[in-house]
């Protein structure tokens, strides 16, 4: 069955819904596969989702969903998550209502993981990258999380883990952090430490448990034991950690667009899916890409050749390499190694 975006106003009784529903509290009340009823539609429209992913072969294909909602409350977002970094490094300490307060209104994004995944790179400004870093990195976290069905409690650690990632940078001096050249070793070794600074800050903030912590002290550490501050290998990585891993460099990545050209998802896959093989978990990130590209099926692309198609089928053993339309001719990506998407419209 094919799954199209619909606005809630067209679903009608009978229909398959074809991605959980979660209320603000991140519990699942209407899983995937359910057939709505009058009232379940109702409760998706008191939920305030605008569109939902359906199994239908009649729905009308929707292109964006509710993006401008989404950028005025990833605004709103944006001046807390400042503010409480900005405290940070004024020497404060870490405002815990802030960050709870700042955690819950992530978390009550939890259906929007289309506009996430479409807005997140063009939302950054340059200036203030280390703000948009880590509210992207706790909205990404988030979705990770809800892919790999976290319950609600862990989510929410995990956000929280997330959004305070980085927050050891505060005690990074300014021009080593914003460096635009090369980094000399020591000057390196520096920045490495703002995992344990990190650590440190968040250690004596109220409501931050054990996994929040390690989740902080471990984001560098990869799967093959070249990361820092430890180089730990795989199996010893706590899982937040790993999470925050992939969340991390798949934003560092998505932030090239500010500076470079626009960047095709489809690259962004691929360079993680095998650039990163021996560093980032394989199956985290496999979930990730996976549910990722699932959100371009039924996207039009240009194909290096020109040549303009749709995304029908997104292969999961190679999620970066789909297979496209193009009139009524079927092109999949994997045999044919010359083309690649260079473009989705
Ligand atoms: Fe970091």
């Amino acid at each position: 069955m094919k799954r199209v975006f619909m606005s809630v106003n067209d679903c009608k009784p009978g229909m398959t819904i074809a991605e959980d529903i979660y209320n603000e509290y991140g519990a699942v009340i209407i899983p995937e596969g359910t057939i709505l009823e009058e009232y379940a539609i109702e409760r998706v429209k008191k939920l305030g989702l605008v569109r939902i992913r359906m199994y239908d072969s009649t729905g009308e294909m929707i292109e964006a969903s509710g993006t401008d909602l989404f950028r005025a409350q990833y605004k709103e977002n944006l001046n807390t998550v400042k503010g409480v970094l900005h405290d940070i490094s004024a020497g404060k300490q870490i405002d815990s209502q802030r960050v709870d307060q700042t955690t819950r209104s992530i978390l009550s994004r939890i259906n929007e993981n289309r506009e996430i995944v479409s807005c997140l790179s063009e939302m950054r400004t340059i200036d203030e990258y280390l703000y948009s870093h880590s509210l992207n990195v706790a909205l990404l976290c988030m979705l990770i999380g809800k892919w790999l069905k976290f319950d609600y409690t862990k989510l929410k650690s995990l956000i929280t883990s997330g959004f305070l990632h980085d927050i050891g940078k505060s005690r990074i001096a300014a021009d080593i952090l914003n460096k635009p050249g090369p980094l000399s070793d020591e000057e390196y070794e520096e920045i490495k430490k703002h995992t344990v600074y990190g650590y440190k800050i968040a250690e004596t903030a109220a409501g931050v448990n054990d996994d929040i912590l390690k989740g902080i002290l471990l984001h560098h550490e990869r799967e093959d034991g070249s990361g820092y501050p430890f180089s730990m290998k795989g199996e010893n990585i706590h899982e937040f950690g790993k999470i925050i891993a992939v969340a991390d460099v798949y934003d560092a990545m998505t932030s090239t667009r500010v500076y470079k050209a626009k960047q095709c998802p489809f690259d962004v896959i691929e360079i993680i899916s095998v650039d990163h093989f021996n560093t980032l978990d394989n199956k985290i990130t496999s979930v990730f890409l996976k549910n990722i590209a699932s959100y371009y099926l039924g996207e039009s692309v240009i194909l290096s050749n020109d040549v303009i198609g749709e995304i029908v089928y997104i292969n999961p053993f190679n999620i970066s390499r789909p297979i496209i339309k193009s009139g009524n001719t079927y092109i999949d990506l994997v045999s044919q190694k010359g083309l690649r998407i260079r473009e989705v419209i």
